[in-house]
């Protein structure tokens, strides 16, 4: 039985949000595939790679993570002091899920010469196990500062990885992961679209798969994708991603056309991430009261997962590159 008090009726949520906020000196981030609402309330809105930074310069005391439990746990290792709560720990993500420690220990150890590249959705033990990690918006940075000739894992997301090596030219090692939203976009659809909007261009996450990113004018993070939105010249833009983020573009963009690229039936619900869809108001403002779901990481697996993203928080910023990671005396494999 639960211990915690259920919310009573009645209660103003965004108040109480907004009361709970300031009485515990609290941070609200969300990421862009967020709910609109929870966008609305957050004190910041932004990428995997911004949320990060946000993360490891706040000076509130409390945390409240909109987002998936990778992103709730990074804050965490990037700010151990800090209290970070989750609305809801069952958050995950399906890129996570493909890629198990102790099988991305032994795929490691079968290449000893190959350093990993890891993208930030994983587990913090994944990223313990990882050399440099890397965001969505910050991978062609990490990876163009990485020589040509140092052989390479890229795990989890196999669709992310591939669109680095064909754009750079490289044979990373692919781990075999997919977010079961991107893989949902079909490309039947996506043309039928295309004909209904011949002018409109087509924006897509580079967690597609190659048959809708190669239909795409311009492929990027979600905040890269949010930026192109606010520039391009025409009425209309087609969004390969997951939909959430068109709230930003309607709300910067109100007279221009944003359409969510369709799944296979042109119909279902499955560009929709159903982990990012956990969170809601009524659970931000349990934790924010409660504070609890807490994460909590135990130190020495917070150091080393804290290693491989300080490398990428530098190398994203052009602090570092692989080059002086060997000056500086930090051993990669
Ligand atoms: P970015 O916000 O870094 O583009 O990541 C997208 C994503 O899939 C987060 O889960
Ligand atoms: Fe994971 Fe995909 Fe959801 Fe992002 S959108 S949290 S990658 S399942």
């Amino acid at each position: 039985m639960s211990l915690l008090t259920p919310m009573p009726t009645g209660t103003d949520l965004r108040a109480e949000i907004d009361r709970l906020r300031k009485e515990r000196n609290a941070v609200i981030l969300a990421h862009y595939y967020q709910k609109p609402e929870l966008q609305d309330l957050a004190d910041f809105v932004g990428d995997s790679l911004e949320l990060s930074r946000k993360a490891a310069d706040t000076d509130a005391e409390v945390i409240a993570f909109c987002g998936v439990k990778f992103m709730a746990e990074t804050a965490k290792i990037l700010s151990p002091d800090k209290i970070v709560v989750l609305p809801d720990m069952e958050a995950g993500c399906s890129l996570e899920d493909s890629c198990p420690p102790e099988k991305f220990a032994a795929f490691r150890a079968q290449h000893p010469d190959h350093i990993a590249l890891t993208y930030i959705n994983c587990s913090t033990e994944v990223k313990a196990l990882s050399d440099i990690i890397v965001t969505s918006s910050s991978a062609e940075t990490i990876l163009s500062q990485i020589p040509r000739d140092q052989p390479v894992i890229f795990g989890p997301d196999r669709h992310l990885g591939g669109y680095l090596n064909r754009k750079f030219d490289r044979e990373m090692l692919l781990w075999p992961g997919v977010c079961i939203v991107h893989e949902a976009f079909s490309e039947r659809e996506l043309l039928k679209l295309k004909e209904q909007h011949p002018d409109a261009p087509v924006a897509a996450h580079p967690e597609c798969p190659p048959h809708i990113v190669d239909h795409a004018d311009i492929v990027g993070s979600t905040s890269a994708i949010l930026q192109y939105a606010k520039t391009f010249a025409g009425d209309t833009l087609i969004v390969a991603t997951e939909p959430h983020i068109i709230h930003q573009m309607q709300k910067a963009l109100p007279h221009k056309t944003f359409i969510g690229a369709p799944g296979a039936d042109g119909n279902c619900n499955c560009n929709i991430c159903p982990y990012m869809a956990l969170n809601n108001l009524e659970k931000l403002y349990l934790c924010l009261r409660d504070l609890t779901p807490r994460v909590e990481i135990e130190e020495g697996l917070r150091i080393k997962a804290k290693r491989s993203l300080d490398r990428m928080l530098d190398m994203a910023s052009g602090t570092i590159g692989l080059g002086d990671l060997g000056r500086m005396g930090v051993p990669l494999p």
